[in-house]
């Protein structure tokens, strides 16, 4: 019996048309049938929206840990983010627009993640048959990646409505009370250690990916990535938890307080020998209606 694609116009061409070659006869003509570029873009997508959200983590890591330097710094850093240094006094609203921003980036990444989780029994089935056939550490990876994933669906979701809806509880004193008296420390310790692994290992899948800092020597090259995932996860793991240790340390020391707001000792004394102060200090510093 004659196949489909020797009965379609690709097998036998009509007489007068340019005749094509093997190759483009075996392409399916049905347009849904043509491969389709939309999951290398999608792919590419799920790259872009991973790296912004991984360069993001890696300053809010910084800002969030200038609580080590002192209450102050952490207070002028989050009143900045406020537009204390630009506006007539700080904004919270503006604070609630990047996280609305950083919310949809983290929708987008984690719904083209979809597209890859084991959609039924079977398919987790044979997934884990294969992974233990292989015993591939790139596909271990991928799997830890996907469970750490799973798992930031929940822990970032509570800790980015949190964000959205009280951004003015932003300070060293309503932060550390969030975490302490407020119990956020459990999300905050698992939220932690999966977005450092699952972080780490997707720069490093990205890089293996798109062939960064690979060098002449593949094996070489991926040896480098491997000990600059490790490093990355590391650092910021143990920078995270020093600062979480730090909050509830605070958090402790201040819970008979628990509600109050911080205010900034500088400002506060001058407030009480001069009246209100000028300044680019105290600017920063300074809450809406101080
Ligand atoms: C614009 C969006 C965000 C803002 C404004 C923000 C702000 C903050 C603030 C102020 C803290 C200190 C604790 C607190 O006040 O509750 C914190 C801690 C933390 N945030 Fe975010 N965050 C954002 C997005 C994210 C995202 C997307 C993740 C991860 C997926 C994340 C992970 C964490 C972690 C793990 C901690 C604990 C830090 C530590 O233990 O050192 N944050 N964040």
């Amino acid at each position: 019996m004659a196949s489909s694609l020797e009965q379609s116009t690709v097998a036998r061409p009509v007489s007068g048309e340019p005749t094509m070659n093997a190759a483009d006869a075996a392409l399916p003509r049905h347009p849904r049938l043509r491969a389709s570029r939309w999951p290398a873009r999608l792919d590419l997508l799920q790259s872009l929206s991973g790296l912004l959200l991984a360069l993001f983590l890696i300053a809010h890591m910084f800002f969030v840990s200038s609580i080590l330097i002192s209450p102050q710094a952490f207070h002028t850093i989050a009143r900045f983010f406020e537009g204390a240094a630009f506006l007539a006094e700080p904004r919270p609203w503006i604070v609630s627009c990047v996280v609305g921003v950083v919310m949809a980036l983290f929708m987008l990444h984690a719904w083209l993640a979809l597209r890859k989780f084991p959609a039924s029994f079977r398919q987790y089935r044979i997934f884990i048959e294969h992974k233990e056939q292989l015993r591939h550490s790139e596909t271990g990876l991928w799997w830890i990646q996907l469970w750490t994933g799973f798992a930031l669906f929940f822990l970032a979701s509570v800790h980015l409505f949190g964000m959205l809806t009280q951004p003015e509880l932003i300070g060293p004193y309503e932060s550390a009370d969030r975490i302490w008296t407020g119990n956020m420390w459990p999300i905050y310790l698992l939220l932690l250690f999966a977005v450092e692994i699952h972080g780490g290992i997707g720069l490093y899948r990205l890089a293996l990916k798109w062939g960064w800092l690979q060098g002449a020597d593949p094996l070489a090259g991926r040896r480098r990535l491997r000990i600059a995932r490790t490093c990355f996860s590391l650092f910021f793991l143990g920078l995270g938890l020093v600062t979480l240790l730090a909050y509830v340390q605070l958090g402790i020391a201040h819970a008979d307080r628990a509600g109050e707001r911080y205010v900034p000792h500088k400002a506060s004394s001058r407030l009480a020998e001069h009246g209100r102060p000028g300044g680019l200090e105290f600017a920063l510093s300074r809450r809406p209606g101080e």
